[in-house]
């Protein structure tokens, strides 16, 4: 799968163990330039350990400011957005009476209105190139809940939706958008809801066997090859898709 002169976004890359973080990687092995985009200061260290192909933005993805700033940067220098992963996600363990008001709506602003803001950002640049690829991260809870998971759940739900109705505006200006639904990778994204109900990330991987019939956790890598699948031009027929990644989670 080759993306060379192809100019990517990943959004969320700044945790080394993270997806985002595989997912620029994987991105410049192929041949990719690659912005990666984070609230966290590490994004700048991350991506100079990927060499002159990499380069690092700080800003929160729920602020539409932030983004605009950063997208506008990369069209004055590079002309074009090929490719973008929204990434970024919050995970915060509750359930509906427990969960303040304010990390709901913090929950909905990272994880669904962060991807309308990149749509909003670089869908106008996509159209103009008649050629784009959006690759939106959902989650096996984009289709079954866990307990104690109220705010997330419902927001990976809005993720699979959201990336249908983008898909079907946007496929006739050659623009694809689909989304990907890992199953337990860690990260250490899920410890502090993994610590709330499960007795800690240690018990869970005792008996992983329940979670996924491989008997073991998916790897970041193995999500960002889905990822480069889609951003690639392999994929030319994937418009609107929810691909699992999941280790077979969401088909017990
Ligand atoms: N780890 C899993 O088991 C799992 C399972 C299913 C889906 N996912 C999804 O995969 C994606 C990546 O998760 P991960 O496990 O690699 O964790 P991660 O912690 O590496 O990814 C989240 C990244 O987003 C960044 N981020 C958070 N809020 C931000 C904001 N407001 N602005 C900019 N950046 C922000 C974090 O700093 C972090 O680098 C998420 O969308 C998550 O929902 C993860």
């Amino acid at each position: 799968m080759d993306l060379t002169n192809k100019i990517a976004i990943v959004a969320g890359s700044g945790n080394p163990e993270g997806i985002g973080f595989a997912t620029a990687k994987t991105y410049v092995e192929h041949g990719a330039t690659v912005m990666m985009i984070d609230i966290s200061a590490e994004v700048h260290e991350l991506a100079e350990s990927l060499g002159d192909k990499a380069r690092a933005f700080t800003g929160d993805v729920s602020r539409f400011r932030d983004m605009e700033l950063i997208i506008e940067k990369i069209i004055a220098d590079y002309g074009r957005i090929d490719i973008v992963v929204n990434n970024a996600a919050v995970n915060i363990p509750g359930d509906s009476v427990e969960t303040p008001m304010e990390r709901w709506e913090l929950h909905y602003n990272v994880n669904v209105k962060s991807q309308f803001i990149m749509s909003k950002l670089v869908i106008p640049q996509m159209r103009k190139q008649g050629y784009g690829s959006i690759v939106n991260m959902a989650s096996a809870n984009s289709f079954v809940a866990e307990k104690q998971l109220y705010a997330y759940v419902g927001t990976k739900g809005a993720v699979r939706q959201q990336t249908m109705a983008d898909a079907l505006d946007n496929a006739p200006y050659g623009i694809r958008i689909n989304c990907i639904g890992p199953g337990l990778v860690n990260t250490g994204f899920n410890d502090e809801h993994h610590d709330k109900v499960d007795g800690g990330i240690d018990e869970v991987m005792k008996h992983i066997n329940d979670i996924h019939p491989t008997g073991k956790p998916v790897t970041a890598q193995e999500v960002a090859n889905m990822a480069l699948f889609l951003a690639s031009d392999l994929s030319t027929g994937c418009i609107g898709g929810y691909y699992a990644v999941d280790g077979g989670f969401a088909i017990k």
